[in-house]
């Protein structure tokens, strides 16, 4: 008789009870009590994006900026004189006008309920996405931040930084390397002012030089566009050739001494960034940018913002409004801003048809490596004569030898189940828990990978099979660094950071 398969595939401690803490954010935390937040978000952006496609390279930004200074909080939306808004690596942002509109709408659909900072965060993954690059999926439930100083704004990356002192701005907030330059790339779109790098074109170096990283055709072109005598408010495409296209040809332009701002351009002059921006020419890793984004400990949030519980206390029906203290007072407009905000009429945004996204299915490709650790320590037992210890770590061993080579998790565009053989056959019925192997994205809870440079064990609760959660461990008998992005971008992120 076929044994049943769970039992076959690998050890599931679905049984083992340990504690662990919820995770702050999750996808679908809106599934309920709004559960057209996203919906609306998407349409609304889009919307915006038909009449002026260069609001996705705003939202982007908008959500940076927002993240970089004490978490993606919303605190950049907060309007006033000492508000973050108006500190000067701010005064560009544009986009304001998107959140207020997609915000008004679910005021009314559902009020109070989503925070502003879910918003941001949803436009600036839909933003990507329009422009042609990756989508993912945001977890969801950021909490609103009550305060918000421009004097908490000065560790913004400037464009003059030196590649030390990028580094160092991004390594404050957990951001290694590769981050920064997968970050950076966010400059495959939008805009900058010629007074952000004039100086590059005409006096960079004491002799009146131009900057001599740049190649002697874009600065032909670059002196074009912004004339020695102008005031530096033309706007010059941050990737030149492609500003409204997420892709790999920023990484080029780098590569090429075509970067626009001098702190672009410095990725090139550094081996390390050098050569991950090299290798990044070839192609834009999906969930790169949104897991540097959504994994950086301290970019996620701010155990000093609102409680979720509290949220509906303190949300307001235009973001930043309601909730003035006597850290800032609220002005009626972005008045120190180039972009004036508008309400563009709620009743022709419902008609928008909503673009959905079918994801690929995903595989993570087997590896042996626990197994053949597991045999290699069975073998060293028997070698010092211990067979009672031998025979459990082999048997083991070769259990798992034999999963690796048939048990596949399948991601597919709505769950993740697990299948098994070549044609990837169902696995029928969990034999410790009951129910298909089979647990929608948006039924987890948590989960986590241990540990996460060697990762050996896969934990995840979901509410699928029991609403209380079940609890379930799998040996990582797959390519853990492909498991893990298929992790992030379907069930959003973990506690722990990713496998190098
Ligand atoms: C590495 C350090 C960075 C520096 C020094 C920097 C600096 C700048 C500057 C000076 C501009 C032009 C602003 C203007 O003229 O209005 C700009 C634009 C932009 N930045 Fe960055 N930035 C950095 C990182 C990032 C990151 C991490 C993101 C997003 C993930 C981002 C997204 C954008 C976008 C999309 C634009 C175009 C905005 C528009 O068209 O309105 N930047 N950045």
């Amino acid at each position: 008789m076929e044994i049943k398969i769970t039992l076959l595939i690998i050890v599931n401690f679905s049984l083992i009870l340990i504690p662990v803490a919820k995770s702050q954010l999750q996808s679908g935390f809106y599934s309920s009590t709004c559960p057209k937040a996203e919906a609306t978000v998407r349409s609304t952006v889009e919307t915006h994006f038909k009449n002026d496609p260069t609001v996705a390279a705003a939202l982007l930004r908008l959500h940076f900026h927002d993240c970089f200074v004490e978490g993606c909080d919303g605190s950049i939306l907060i309007k006033g004189g000492s508000a973050e808004i108006n500190a000067v690596p701010n005064l560009g942002l544009r986009g304001f006008e998107v959140i207020d509109d997609a915000k008004s709408q679910l005021e009314s659909l559902c009020p109070g309920v989503v925070s502003c900072a879910d918003i941001l965060a949803l436009a600036a993954r839909d933003s990507v996405d329009l422009s042609s690059g990756p989508n993912w999926v945001v977890p969801t439930g950021r909490r609103d931040g009550r305060v918000s100083l421009a004097s908490k704004a000065s560790n913004l990356p400037s464009p003059l930084d030196s590649i030390d002192a990028q580094r160092q701005k991004f390594a404050a907030k957990g951001l290694d390397d590769r981050d920064l330059v997968t970050l950076a790339g966010a400059h495959t779109i939008g805009q900058t002012d010629c007074r952000f790098f004039r100086y590059r074109l005409y006096n960079f170096t004491t002799t009146g030089n131009s900057d001599p990283t740049l190649s002697q055709s874009t600065l032909t072109d670059f002196q074009k566009q912004c004339p020695r005598s102008s005031d530096g408010t033309e706007r010059v495409a941050l990737d030149k050739d492609s500003q409204l296209k997420f892709d790999v040809n920023y990484f080029k332009n780098v590569r090429d001494g075509n970067g626009v701002l001098e702190s672009d351009q410095r990725l090139w002059g550094d081996p390390t960034t050098r050569d991950i921006v090299q290798k990044k020419t070839h192609k834009f890793k999906k969930n790169k940018m949104e897991s540097a984004l959504l994994l950086a400990p301290k970019l996620v949030s701010n155990p000093s913002r609102e409680f979720r519980s509290n949220v509906r206390q303190f949300q307001s029906s235009f973001c930043g409004k309601s909730i003035a203290t006597v850290e800032f007072t609220r002005t009626d407009a972005y008045t120190n801003h180039k972009s004036i905000a508008k309400i563009t009429s709620l009743f022709s945004l419902g008609k928008k048809k909503v673009k959905t996204i079918k994801r690929e299915t995903v595989i993570p490709d087997p590896d042996y490596r626990i197994p053949i650790v597991l045999l290699g320590f069975a073998g060293g037992l028997v070698y010092g004569d211990n067979l009672l210890a031998a025979a459990p770590v082999g048997l083991l061993g070769l259990l798992l030898l034999f999963q690796t080579t048939r048990v596949r998790f399948v991601f597919d565009d709505e769950a993740l189940e697990v299948k098994v053989g070549e044609e990837l056959d169902e696995s029928g019925e969990n034999v410790f828990v009951g129910g298909k192997n089979r647990w929608k994205y948006s039924s987890f809870v948590n989960w986590e990978l241990w540990w996460p440079n060697f990762p050996i064990l896969v934990y995840f609760k979901e509410t699928q099979t029991k609403p209380e959660g079940q609890i379930h461990f799998f040996p990582v008998i797959f390519n853990g660094k492909q498991l893990y992005d298929v992790m992030v971008e379907r069930a959003g992120p973990s506690k722990t950071s990713g496998p190098n």
